[in-house]
């Protein structure tokens, strides 16, 4: 903080985290929604998918990247990536931020998405998409569980999508082909909703809507975005640190002429970006 003509400035940050570029599409959406703040961005692109990491490699890379994000202003990091939030994030919560950070918070994409899912689903049988990092860590189960206990959900991996996506191949018939296995392998239970959760496949949303006939399809980034707000207002102890300057900042831990090509897709407007080392 400094003083600006008798003026108290805030200097703190929103910091979003990911593997890489899929979080961009959840930073749009925050953006959209709470423009006037500044945010800070790191994708761990170098190292990514996280999909198909371990649960030791992924909670190190999360706390890499969130001690990073902690050194560039941020207050609040919203870990975008749901491998990162269903491997790391407990542990981050619970032992890392009282012991390095005890002012600081750190968010996932897990609980806002479970939260939206169970008030859709009326059969209570939900189906998840996800990576495999995040079907094993069972998150999504457990979360849902926790808000209704009779609730019965479906974990299917899908890591087949993620490259290409990221490959910009999204109006490929092999992307349709595999939206409709992934569809008909979750709907062999009777899911009357189906979560999207891999911060990728909200991109190509409309494709998993036009094969899950009667089923709700939930996508993470408008839901995260909406959730988030709602923290802030709630929390004006954070808020009331937060930069108005209406700024986005972008690091990446590859080159960033890869970063700013795939990147902007996801992000759906230019992107100018930092590279760094974690
Ligand atoms: N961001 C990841 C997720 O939402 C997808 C990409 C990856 O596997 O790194 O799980």
């Amino acid at each position: 903080m400094f003083e600006e003509k008798g003026e108290k400035r805030n200097m703190s940050k929103i910091g979003v985290f990911d593997s890489g570029f899929g979080g961009l599409s959840i930073l749009k959406e925050i953006v959209k929604k709470m423009p006037q703040y500044s945010y800070v961005y790191l994708g761990d692109s170098a190292r990514a998918p996280y999909g198909s990491r371990s649960h030791d490699a992924i909670l190190e890379f999360t706390k890499q990247g969130i001690d990073f994000l902690f050194s560039k202003g941020a207050e609040i990091i919203v870990l975008a990536c749901n491998s990162a939030s269903s491997q790391a994030l407990r542990y981050i919560q619970q032992v890392y931020l009282p012991e390095t950070y005890p002012e600081k918070k750190v968010l996932g994409v897990i609980i806002p998405t479970a939260e939206v899912a169970i008030t859709k689903s009326k059969n209570m049988c939900i189906g998840v998409l996800a990576t495999e990092a995040t079907v094993s860590a069972g998150a999504f189960k457990r979360e849902l569980k926790k808000l209704d206990s009779t609730v019965d959900v479906y974990e299917i991996p899908a890591p087949l999508l993620v490259p290409l996506i990221e490959a910009g191949k999204e109006d490929s018939l092999k992307i349709k082909r595999l939206v409709k296995d992934y569809v008909a392998l979750v709907s062999k239970q009777p899911i009357d909703t189906l979560i999207l959760g891999c911060t990728h496949y909200g991109i190509i949303k409309e494709d998993f809507i036009s094969v899950a006939e009667g089923v709700t399809v939930i996508s993470e980034a408008e839901i995260v975005a909406d959730k988030l707000f709602t923290y802030i207002e709630k929390h004006a102890d954070i808020k009331s640190k937060l930069s108005l300057d209406a700024d986005v900042c972008f690091f990446t831990t590859d080159t960033t002429n890869k970063f700013e090509s795939i990147g902007s897709r996801f992000f759906g407007s230019t992107i100018i970006s930092h590279e760094i080392n974690l």
